[in-house]
């Protein structure tokens, strides 16, 4: 390799290293919950040490959040945090959050009806078993975007 391609090379290393670093740039998140949800702020807690640029705002009518904001009722958990144009209800899973921001798809946002014990802030159990879901934008009905499997070994 001559100097010339070994500067290119290293010039186009630099500006990806550059785009990295301004995609990890720490995302805000605002969480509506409940204060005195314990499970809320433990998952809260695992998107802050994440990275994620916490706002966590305590309220006592959840439902009027997750009307506005549109979250079906059968999809329903317990906190409802919003991201970007994204929002995520109940025990959302970081890996799911992560992919959500990498991907973009056009769904309005994810959702872990319930609280399955061991999801994040449920436990964190690699042992856990439940689904996360995407909710389209249009009118069509959620769909599996993550199915969280107990971790072998
Ligand atoms: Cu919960
Ligand atoms: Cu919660």
């Amino acid at each position: 390799m001559n100097r010339r391609s070994f500067i290119t090379m290293a010039a186009s290393a630099l500006a990806f290293l550059g785009g990295e670093t301004r995609a990890a740039a720490p995302a805000k998140m605002t969480v509506y919950k409940d204060p005195n949800c314990g499970c809320c702020h433990e998952w809260s807690k695992a998107m802050a040490a994440a990275g994620f640029s916490l706002d966590a705002r305590d309220t006592d009518d959840l439902a009027a959040v997750k009307a506005r904001l549109g979250v079906p009722a059968d999809m329903q958990g317990c906190h409802t945090a919003v991201v970007e144009e994204y929002y995520l209800e109940g025990h959302v899973p970081l890996e799911a959050v992560q992919r959500l921001l990498r991907e973009r798809p056009p769904v309005r946002g994810l959702a872990v009806p319930g609280m399955p014990s061991g999801s994040l802030g449920m436990g964190d159990d690699p042992q856990a078993s439940y689904d996360v879901y995407a909710i389209p934008s249009g009118t069509e009905a959620p769909y599996v975007f993550k199915e969280v499997r107990p971790r072998k070994g």
